[in-house]
């Protein structure tokens, strides 16, 4: 392994959760339920793809997302980069296996310069990173977002609020993560009650240059009357897992008390009135001509 490589892997623990094989079934499971919760992997395009020839997924997790885009347009040239050696090269596999030739995936820290010359690509997607990042890390992300897209190219961004539910042990859970999140610097919330970041997507778009900034918000309903109860209860049952070792780390309880609330908050998934909504959050801008 080369030095740089090496560097990159140390840095991965900027991510809250442990590189394992649950945190790869996880990510394929957030990445199917929220593709399907927001309408697609271009929802606010409704499939007009005119002008894009270049896209890149930021911290691309399992590649889900990037892998559909370049299998649904194969006249696009789709790169996908993520921290996580696992990840990527888990993603190559499957573009081979699936014969996605225009799907390529490399190693990348992105709080780094990104690797990618000025004006390289027409769309630089990028979901689900508030865990990973401090605040103070967006503004140099977003101006190196802006400085490799192209004159009228796109920057999408897509967050997440914590779930509103029905069960007191899922709410501590998500009041102990979003604790966590603040303790930890990860947080916008003032007061780490809320993960926070949703508010700031337009304000970072607009100080970083972009224009005709536009959003739009997913709330997919969570209950047993809904089609797709069981993956997002397994979401949630994943993220509660992967987080035990963060929420310890930062003091917001013992293991003992993660584990006997998580046992709780998987049993308050089953119950009849169980019931909840999620958030989220995708804020668009563009580079101006
Ligand atoms: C919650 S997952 C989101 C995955 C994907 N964007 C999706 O929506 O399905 C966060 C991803 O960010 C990656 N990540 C965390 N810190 C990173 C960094 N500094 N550079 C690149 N990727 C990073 C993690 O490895 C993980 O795959």
């Amino acid at each position: 392994m080369d030095e740089s490589s090496n560097q990159q892997e140390q840095q991965s623990s900027t991510f809250i959760m442990e590189e394992n094989n649950t945190q790869l079934a996880w990510l394929f499971n957030l990445d199917a339920n929220l593709t399907r919760a927001m309408g697609g992997v271009f929802p606010e395009r409704n499939g007009d793809i005119t002008g894009i020839h270049d896209v890149l997924d930021l911290a691309c997790g399992s590649g889900g997302w990037s892998l559909e885009i370049a299998h649904l347009y194969p006249q696009i040239q789709v790169v996908g980069v993520d921290i996580n050696k696992q990840l990527i090269e888990n993603v190559r596999m499957l573009a081979q296996e699936r014969g996605i030739p225009n799907a390529h995936y490399q190693l990348t820290n992105i709080l780094d310069p990104l690797p990618f010359p000025d004006a390289s690509f027409d769309l630089v997607n990028a979901r689900t990173l508030y865990s990973s990042f401090e605040p103070a890390n967006w503004p140099p992300l977003l101006r190196e977002c802006y400085r490799i897209l192209r004159p009228g190219g796109t920057l999408r961004l897509t967050e997440m609020e914590r779930h509103l539910t029905s069960d007191l042990a899922n709410e501590r859970m998500w009041d102990l993560l979003t604790r966590a999140l603040y303790i930890s610097g990860r947080s916008f919330s003032p007061d780490g009650h809320h993960i926070g970041i949703v508010p700031h997507l337009g304000r970072l778009l607009h100080e970083t240059g972009f224009i005709d900034i536009r959003n739009r918000a997913s709330t997919p309903e969570i209950s047993p009357q809904t089609p797709h109860f069981g993956t997002w209860r397994e979401q949630d049952a994943y993220v509660w897992q992967l987080v035990e070792p963060f929420l310890v780390r930062t003091g917001v309880a013992t293991l003992e008390e993660v584990q006997t609330l998580r046992a709780e908050a998987l049993k308050g998934f089953n119950s009849e009135s169980f019931c909840a909504t999620a958030f989220y959050f995708t804020c668009w801008g563009m580079k101006p001509q």
